[in-house]
């Protein structure tokens, strides 16, 4: 099921403080920010914040600026985005600015909090997701019932840290303020837990005012059957590979990237590469590699198309390659046509040989672009 694309937003002290433990919200952007961050909310369809950061800070979470609001309604849009807050215990205080500010509001919680916030009386849509609160369930009922496309999470820490470490983040955007906070038990972004293991890449850098924003994407593939946002990024890339390729009336045009499980890139290729006439975009990626690198069992495939379980061209299909490479998961966007090679099923010999294939069908359309004059 696709997500909405999920921008996490926060400003930290020097010494990595989301906040000091006084009773005032501690402001730690500068005035050009709180610009920014508003140009940044008028450009998404929702706003989510963790019900701690509501009754800490008391947020309107609103698009101030009456432009930026007359643009999204000449768009086509509501006025302000949709607030959304998660509680497990649905202990909500009816009077927070909250729900007296901005336009529809969503609460979702687990079945015992949807009793207790229901009771309530808030103006919100309250949407139960079982016995607990289940990020991907979550993220599925905003993207399929609300139509949410870009979701900006204002924090807090604890909500941030739940959606990096499940490899639900798109995109980082991270405020540094030239200040210190120094109290040992003010709250930090991000908790201790297992977070992925490599570099996150950097986007941007830029001075705003005295603050310094930098925007990070995460890198890290999913594991199993489980899509991560990296996954969606990788697969983009092949994709965008694929239209590298020398135009071909008899072969697809393919692009493909081998990442370690860290999100560290191990190679790229793609169809017909280096002058070599009949190369797969897999086959010239994994050839790269040397086939005893320690880092191929734990690695994903990304191909814009699924890898090809026949061919004429080399003795062994680029599912047996893979295969043969130790690699246990592989993302495609795209099932291969009959258009060279009737009932073609790369994804059925490899999931038989135990590697997990997870389908981004939402990319298809970019794996097919550069292949539309085969495809009738
Ligand atoms: N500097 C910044 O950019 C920034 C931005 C926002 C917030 N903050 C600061 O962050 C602090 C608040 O952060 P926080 O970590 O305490 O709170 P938070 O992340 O805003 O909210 C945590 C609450 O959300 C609910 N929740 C989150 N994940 C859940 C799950 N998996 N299952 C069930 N419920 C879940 C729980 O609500 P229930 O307790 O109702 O069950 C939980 O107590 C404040 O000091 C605030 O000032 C700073």
């Amino acid at each position: 099921m696709p997500y909405p694309y999920v921008l996490l937003s926060a400003a930290v002290s020097l010494d990595g403080f989301l906040d000091d433990t006084g009773p005032e919200r501690l402001l730690l952007s500068s005035r050009a920010d709180f610009d920014r961050v508003d140009e940044v909310r008028a450009s998404v369809d929702a706003i989510l914040v963790g019900a701690g950061t509501i009754r800490a800070d008391n947020p309107r979470l609103l698009v101030n600026s009456p432009e930026r609001r007359a643009v999204r309604i000449a768009e086509g849009r509501s006025a302000y985005p949709l607030k959304v807050t998660v509680s497990g215990s649905g202990e909500l205080d009816p009077a927070a600015h909250f729900w007296h500010t901005g336009g529809d509001k969503a609460v979702y919680t687990t079945d015992k909090g949807a009793a207790r916030a229901r009771g309530l009386g808030l103006a919100a849509d309250v949407v139960a997701l079982g016995p607990d609160l289940d990020w991907r369930a979550l993220l599925e009922h905003l993207h399929d019932v609300r139509g949410v496309r870009r979701l900006m999470v204002e924090g807090g820490g604890t909500v941030h840290t739940q959606l990096l470490r499940q490899g639900l983040a798109d995109e980082l955007q991270l405020v540094l303020a030239p200040l210190f906070v120094g109290d040992p038990d003010a709250p930090r972004l991000f908790g201790p837990g297992g977070y992925q293991g490599g570099r996150l890449r950097l986007l941007e850098t830029r001075a705003v005012g005295d603050v310094v924003l930098m925007r990070y994407e995460p890198t890290a593939p999913g594991t199993g059957r489980l899509p991560s946002a990296a996954d969606r990024h990788w697969l983009w890339l092949a994709c965008q590979l694929a239209a590298l390729c020398p135009p071909s009336r008899t072969a697809f045009s393919v692009g493909a990237v081998v990442v370690a499980a860290d999100g560290t890139e191990l190679a790229r290729g793609h169809s017909r590469e280096g002058g070599d006439p009949v190369v797969h975009a897999e086959e010239a990626a994994l050839a790269k590699l040397d086939p005893a690198d320690p880092r191929l069992p734990g690695a994903t495939v990304y191909s814009s198309l699924e890898p090809c379980a026949r061919r004429a061209s080399r003795p062994a299909p680029c599912a047996r390659l893979i295969l043969d490479a130790g690699v246990r998961r592989v993302v495609t966007a795209w099932r291969e046509p009959d258009t060279f090679v009737t009932g073609a099923d790369g994804t059925g010999l490899l999931a038989a040989n135990g590697v997990d294939v997870v389908v981004l069908a939402e990319h298809e359309k970019a794996a097919q672009a550069p292949n539309r004059h085969l495809l009738g």
